[in-house]
């Protein structure tokens, strides 16, 4: 007898057969999915993580069963060093790396009266720097290796994982949505530069995932009422929303898609206090 997440695998088409992808942040919330989404859809995986180890391995035990193969990385990805080893580990490991996913993110919020500088450049390095980091390195194999025709049309795939706050502001978050911001731009930078050689780089916009890093605005029903309301399609988004989006986008379907934010918000960027008001 099969189970219903037996059948599930297998619906899922291969659409990343024969990849070798990075995940940065994987051990838990959407950097996990999508970690699991990739290895579901034929990829094999490195799991990046910087702290719970344990939760990075139980992430690396589910995307083998998939048949794929997948290894846990501890790296932080603000440090040069630590970025560049991790990546040549994988080129020795896996032979190259066809899927950069970007997504090491972290949140530490303060009125900007009460921000340190400490706050204000933790999440500036994580999650801009961090980012910078590794689509550079990724670009430096993607362009020594390019082209392999059966694994893919493309050098290789650069995913950041940006957040509706690129474009929306978001007081008492001034760190964290400048760092969203200059995710865009660098990611429309990136492609620009690379697009020549074959390399594409897009981002994904989550809205609000229900993921550790905001569970304070889902966790009570309140909350969660409260937080629709910003939500046209009112209903919370889960992980997976993301790791579809990011598996489709670094397959071989979007080929054609180069420089471009996939918003995967529920509608969270359709300024939906217009709907009424204005
Ligand atoms: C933030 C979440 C927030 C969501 C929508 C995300 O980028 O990390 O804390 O709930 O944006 O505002």
């Amino acid at each position: 007898m099969t189970s219903a997440v037996d059948e599930g695998r297998r619906a899922v088409p291969s659409i990343l057969r024969g990849q070798k992808a990075l995940v940065t942040g994987a051990n838990s919330g959407i950097g996990k999915a999508t970690a699991i989404g990739l290895g579901r859809a034929g990829a094999d995986v490195v799991v990046n993580y910087v702290s719970g180890g344990e939760a990075a391995e139980e992430v690396v035990e589910e995307i083998k069963s998939f048949g794929v193969r997948a290894y846990a990385y501890e790296a932080d990805v603000s440090q040069e060093d630590q970025v560049v080893a991790m990546v040549a580990r994988m080129v020795e490991e896996f032979g190259t790396i066809d899927i950069m996913v970007a997504n090491a993110g972290l949140q530490r919020d303060a009125a900007i009266t009460e921000m340190s500088v400490a706050q204000w450049q933790k999440v500036l390095d994580v999650n801009l720097t961090g980012q910078f980091l590794c689509a550079r390195e990724a670009a430096k194999e993607f362009l020594r290796r390019g082209v392999v025709p059966e694994v893919s049309r493309s050098a290789g795939k650069i995913v950041c994982m940006s957040s509706v706050h690129q474009i929306i502001p978001w007081a008492g978050h001034v760190n964290y949505a400048s760092s969203k911001g200059g995710v865009l731009m660098m990611m429309q930078t990136l492609a620009q530069e690379l697009a020549p050689k074959g390399i594409r780089v897009n981002a994904v916009a989550p809205g609000a995932i229900r993921t550790p890093i905001n569970r304070s605005a889902w966790d009570t029903p309140e909350a969660e009422a409260d937080l629709l309301r910003l939500v046209p399609y009112r209903r919370v988004g889960d992980p997976e929303d993301i790791a579809n989006a990011v598996t489709v986008l670094a397959s071989d379907l979007l080929d054609y898609v180069v420089g471009t934010t996939i918003y995967v918000d529920g509608g969270m960027t359709l300024f939906p206090g217009f709907a009424t008001g204005g």
